[in-house]
């Protein structure tokens, strides 16, 4: 039976109270979210999404009070990041305290944990009194959905709901930050800037989110890909390259003699959290294209311009 959508919060919250599986909006993107503590419903969403088992998910809860719930340690960067980003894009990854399922977590000794900045899903997670677990509500590999149409398009068949909460504000994933051996490390680049976490607890340790072994977070080699191949570089260079139907993803540029089936610009403006909001909307209309190949460009490397590289990158991985 296909998803229920909806935009009213109680009718979410009492899905997830029976141990269903309810897609929510947050303003990274869409989550396909569980009672964390519920591991029936847990093993579900790995279900859905055909998530290996060894891939473990992100904790959102209301707020920052929240947090000593579920972790044995709270760093004081970890501290300070909270009070200031939360509710905001961002994910902590701390020790753990054994009331969360192991089954979230991967069998890790931490949990990545954030409270998100969508009204909806706000007044959700006020509503509850377990924690949600939730990764991005697309298949495993995917592009996330920034969009309840792409929830339903792809997991429709597969969940209870979608509390519809339009189309999402940052279009990026969160922004992850861990501790090993105590040492503020970014772990994958999202919706908020390093430079803005830098200025707050100073220079970050960048090793993790450049490694391609999939224990690290969010950073496997391959990721956030449609089914078209993508080639990053000059789309005017590339376009005279390929031997077959093309689309181009652009920075601010129209493109215009190429030959390109069609031409998504992410800012005409350049403003890199324009391009950021669409990134994910452009790739998904560019794959569904009758073309072979998406041809993108880099993005300026600074603040979200990174975020957007790094999955530009991921999505070209072979
Ligand atoms: O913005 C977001 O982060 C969205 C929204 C829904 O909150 N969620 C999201 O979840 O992007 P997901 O599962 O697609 O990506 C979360 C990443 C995974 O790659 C996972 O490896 C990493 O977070 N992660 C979660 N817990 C971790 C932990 N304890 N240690 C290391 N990495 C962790
Ligand atoms: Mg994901």
């Amino acid at each position: 039976m296909a998803a229920r959508i909806t935009r009213s919060p109680a009718e979410a919250a009492s899905v997830l109270k029976r141990g269903g599986l309810v897609a929510i909006p947050t303003e990274t993107v869409y989550g396909l979210a569980a009672n964390a503590f519920d591991e029936k419903a847990v093993a579900r969403i790995f279900e859905a999404k055909g998530r290996p088992s060894y891939d473990p998910l992100i904790v959102h809860i209301a707020d920052a009070a929240a947090l000593d719930q579920l972790v044995r340690t709270v760093y004081p960067e970890a501290r300070l990041l909270a009070e200031k980003f939360w509710p905001g894009p961002l994910t902590l990854v701390l020790p753990r305290k054994e009331n969360v399922p192991g089954l979230v977590t991967a069998g890790l000794d931490t949990v990545g944990i954030r409270v998100p900045d969508h009204p909806l899903t706000r007044t959700l997670l006020a509503m509850l009194d377990f924690p949600l677990a939730a990764p991005s509500a697309n298949p495993f590999g995917y592009v996330s959905p920034t969009s309840p149409a792409h929830v339903a398009e792809q997991l429709g068949e597969r969940i209870d709901a979608i509390l519809d909460g339009g189309v999402t504000r940052v279009g990026l994933e969160s922004t992850i930050i861990g501790f090993p051996e105590g040492r503020a490390t970014l772990y994958r680049y999202g919706g908020l800037e390093s430079e803005c976490i830098e200025a707050l607890i100073g220079p970050l340790n960048y090793a993790a989110a450049t490694a391609s072994d999939p224990s690290a977070p969010g950073m496997l080699k391959k990721h956030y890909s449609p089914s078209k191949k993508v080639l990053i570089g000059d789309p005017a260079a590339l376009a005279a390259q390929v031997d077959a139907p093309f689309a181009i993803l652009s920075f601010r540029s129209r493109y215009k003699e190429t030959g390109a089936l069609e031409v998504f610009t992410l800012s005409a403006r350049g403003d890199l959290q324009e391009a950021a909001q669409r990134l994910f909307m452009g790739l998904r209309t560019l794959d569904a294209l009758p073309v072979k190949y998406i041809l993108a460009e880099w993005l300026p490397d600074k603040g979200l311009g990174r975020a957007i590289n790094d999955r530009l990158r991921r999505a070209s991985a072979r």
